[in-house]
C-alpha cells in the first residue's frame, strides 16, 4: 500500500440537483455516488482518507457508514462549516495533516466514474516527474460547465479558469480540469494560503493553486484521462442519468462476460452489488436491485422486479415483484405475483398467477397456483392451495398466524381466519371459512349447505 493520503470533497449542497438529498448521496445503480469515489481512492492505495463534509454532513457520514467500514478503511470526516469553495474545503483538513510530509490525492466527490487505473496513472506520473502538483485533465467534446486548462503562451505553465470567469476565447478550449489532483502536501497548504476569492463566485478556488504553485517556481504536471466519460462530473440530474446508464451498461457487460444471458440490455437494469450465476437468462424489462444474489440456470423476466433477494438455482420468475425474500432452487414465481419481505419460498414451490405472499414460509413442493393471499403463514411441504385461498391474518388490531401442515389439500376459495392451525394431511373443502383448528388427516367443510327449491312462477 502506498504512503498516500486522500482528501475527498463532499461538502457542497449540489444546488443544481434541485434536491433535498445532498448531491453526493444520490444513488447510481444502488450505491451513492460518493461511495464509488471512495472505492476508487481506496483501490489506488490510500490508507488514510479525509472526507470533507458540510451540507447535511451527519446524513452523509451515516450513509457512507452503511456502505463501507469506516475505521477499517481509514475514513475520517472533516467539517467545512461555511461552504466557501473547493480551496477552502481542502484547507479544513490542514489540522489533521499537521506533521504529514507525504503526497496528497485530492478528489471531488461528484466523479463516480473515476477508475483506479487512472488514479494510478496520475500518482505514478506525479512520483516519476517529481512534481509539486499533477492535475488530471480531459478533452471533452462539450466542455460546458467545466474549468478550462489554459496553457500560457510564454511557457509559464498552466492555469485553470472557471467557466464563469472565462473569456469567450477561453471558452472555446475543450481541455478541462477533471477535479483530481496529486499534491506534495506542504506545497498544497502553502499555495492554498495564498488563494483569494477574487472571482465571480467570490469563492476560494482550489484550482487557483495551479498557477500559484507555477508562480512559486514549483513543478506542475498534467495527465490526460484516456476516456473522457470517466471524469464526467455530476452536477445535475441529466448528468446523473448519463452516468447511471454507463454504470448499468458496465454491470451488464460484467455479467455477460461471466456467463449470464441478457436478452435485451437496453431494457435491463442491474445494480452494482448484484451477483448472478452462469447460464441464468434475463428476459427484457427486468430490474434487479440491491444486494440480490441469484444462482445458476434461472429464468428471470420478462418484467421481473427483484430487490434484496436470495434466489437459488433453476428458479423462474415471470412478470413479478419480489422484495427481501428467499426463493429456493427450482421454485417458480408468477406471472403477476408480489412476494413481500420476510418470505421464504421453498424448493420446487409454485407461487403462480396473481398471488401475494407476505412474511410467510412455504415448504418444499407446495403449490399456491392462482389468485391467493398468503400472509403471516407457515405452510408445510407438498400442500396444494386452491385458487382464491386467503389467510385472513389481520383482525384490525393484530397480525395472526396461519399454520398448515404437510400434504394438506386446500380446496378453492378457502378462508383461514387466523390464528388457526391445520394438521398434516387434512382436506379443506372448497369455499370453507375455517375458524377453528383442523386435526391432522381430517376433512373440514365450513360452508352453508346447498338447498334446492322450486322457483316461484311469474304470473
Ligand atoms: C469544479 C472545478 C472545475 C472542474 C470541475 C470538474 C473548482 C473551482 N472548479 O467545478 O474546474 O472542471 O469541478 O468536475 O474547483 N465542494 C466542497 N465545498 C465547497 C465547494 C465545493 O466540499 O465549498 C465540493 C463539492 O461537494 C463537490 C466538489 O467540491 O464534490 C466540486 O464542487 P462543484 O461545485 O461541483 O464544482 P464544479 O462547479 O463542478
Ligand atoms: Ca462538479
Amino acid at each position: 500500500m502506498r504512503n498516500l493520503v486522500s482528501i475527498i470533497l463532499a461538502a457542497g449542497e449540489g444546488t443544481r440537483m434541485k434536491s433535498a438529498l445532498p448531491k453526493v448521496l444520490h444513488q447510481i445503480c444502488g450505491q451513492p455516488m460518493i461511495v464509488y469515489v471512495l472505492k476508487a481512492v481506496l483501490g489506488a492505495g490510500c490508507r488514510k482518507n479525509y472526507l470533507v463534509v458540510g451540507h447535511k454532513g451527519e446524513k452523509v457520514i451515516e450513509t457512507i457508514g452503511n456502505f463501507l467500514p469506516l475505521r477499517k478503511k481509514g475514513i475520517e470526516f472533516v467539517k467545512q462549516n461555511k461552504l466557501l469553495g473547493s480551496g477552502h474545503a481542502v484547507f479544513q483538513a490542514k489540522k489533521k495533516l499537521r506533521g504529514y510530509r507525504g503526497n496528497l490525492l485530492v478528489v471531488y466527490g461528484d466523479l463516480p466514474l473515476l477508475t483506479i487505473r487512472t488514479l494510478n496513472r496520475l500518482i505514478q506520473t506525479h512520483y516519476k516527474q517529481g512534481n509539486s502538483l499533477t492535475i488530471l485533465g480531459a478533452t471533452m467534446e462539450d466542455a460546458s460547465g467545466y474549468g478550462r486548462i489554459i496553457e500560457e503562451s510564454d511557457g509559464k505553465g498552466i492555469r485553470i479558469v472557471e467557466e464563469k470567469d472565462a473569456t469567450p476565447g477561453e471558452l472555446r478550449i475543450n481541455q478541462v480540469n477533471a477535479g483530481v489532483y496529486c499534491f506534495r502536501g506542504e506545497d498544497l497548504f502553502e499555495a492554498i494560503g495564498r488563494v483569494r476569492p477574487d472571482n465571480r463566485k467570490r469563492e476560494y478556488y482550489l484550482t487557483d493553486t495551479v498557477h500559484i504553485l507555477g508562480g512559486m517556481g514549483k513543478k506542475v504536471g498534467m495527465v490526460m484521462a484516456e476516456d473522457c466519460r470517466e471524469v464526467e462530473g455530476v452536477n445535475n440530474r441529466k448528468q446523473l442519468v448519463t452516468v447511471q446508464k454507463y454504470v448499468n451498461m458496465k454491470n451488464l457487460e460484467r455479467l455477460l462476460l461471466a456467463g449470464v444471458t441478457i436478452v435485451d440490455p437496453s431494457s435491463t437494469f442491474i445494480d452494482s452489488a448484484v451477483k448472478i450465476g452462469k447460464d441464468t437468462i434475463i428476459y427484457p424489462g427486468t430490474t434487479i436491485l440491491g444486494k440480490t444474489r441469484i444462482g445458476e440456470y434461472c429464468k428471470l423476466g420478462p418484467y421481473a422486479f427483484i430487490q434484496n433477494c436470495r434466489i437459488g438455482n433453476g428458479v423462474e420468475v415471470r412478470a413479478s415483484f419480489i422484495y427481501g425474500a428467499k426463493i429456493a432452487d427450482k421454485a417458480k414465481v408468477g406471472p403477476f405475483s408480489h412476494i413481500r419481505p420476510g418470505t421464504s419460498v421453498g424448493e420446487e414451490v409454485r407461487v403462480g398467477n396473481f398471488c401475494e405472499v407476505k412474511k410467510s414460509r412455504i415448504g418444499r413442493g407446495t403449490k399456491v397456483s392462482h389468485l391467493s393471499y398468503i400472509g403471516d403463514a407457515f405452510l408445510g411441504k407438498g400442500i396444494n392451495i386452491g385458487a382464491g385461498t386467503i389467510t385472513c391474518n389481520y383482525d384490525g388490531v393484530r397480525k395472526n398466524i396461519t399454520r398448515i401442515g404437510d400434504g394438506t389439500f386446500v380446496g378453492s376459495d378457502a378462508k383461514f381466519i387466523a390464528p388457526v392451525k391445520i394438521g398434516k394431511g387434512a382436506v379443506i373443502g372448497a369455499g370453507s371459512t375455517i375458524t377453528e383448528d383442523v386435526p391432522a388427516g381430517k376433512l373440514a367443510i365450513a360452508r352453508a349447505r346447498q338447498v334446492i327449491k322450486d322457483r316461484k312462477k311469474k304470473k
